[in-house]
Order: structure tokens, then sequence, then C-alpha cells
């Protein structure tokens, strides 16, 4: 059974389990939960992107370089839809 771990969105009151089988932008969708839209959930028009703040994930399909390059990942910024969770995280849009 897969593990579920909870979600915060940073500086909002808004929090949503995923498990760790799902990608994090499913979850914030069904949720009605976070500050980011429904985009092509594959990885490639960069609608979802955002930072972790804290918390561990693993990227179940490739990022586009186009979107999130080396020095953005060493930053925390991810793509929701390509990212799980491996303990709770809290997410922030990304502002620069
Ligand atoms: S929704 Fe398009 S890259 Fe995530």
């Amino acid at each position: 059974m897969a593990r579920v771990f909870t979600i915060a969105v940073k500086d909002t009151d808004r929090t949503f389990p995923c498990a760790e089988d799902q990608a994090v932008l499913g979850a914030m969708i069904r949720e009605r939960s976070g500050p980011v839209n429904h985009g092509c959930c594959g990885g490639g028009c960069g609608v979802c992107r955002m930072r972790v703040e804290s918390g561990n994930w693993f990227a179940f399909k490739p990022m586009s370089a186009a979107h999130v390059s080396e020095a953005d990942k060493k930053k925390g910024i991810v793509l929701l839809c390509c990212v799980q969770p491996r303990s709770d995280l809290v997410v922030a849009p990304v502002t620069s």
C-alpha cells in the first residue's frame, strides 16, 4: 500500500494528501488546493513549475529542460506533474 504524504502550499493554509505513487500536480488539482493550473500533465508545458521548499521527491518522468534547467533543479524547482513525494513537502510558486 502506498504511503501518503502531506503537501503544504507555502504562505497559505492549504494542504492536501498525495500518495507516493501519485504526481503532486494531480493530487493538487483533485483537492482544488494550490496556485497551479491544469496543463499538459506530461512535463512539456511548464505550467506546473514550482519550487519544493522542503522535503524529498522523485521525478518519475523527465522534466523539460526548456522549463527546468540543471541550475533550477539545484534550487528545488520542479514540474509538479513529473514528481511524486517521498516525504511531506512544502511547495511554493517560483518568483524569480
Ligand atoms: S502540466 Fe505541463 S509541464 Fe506540468
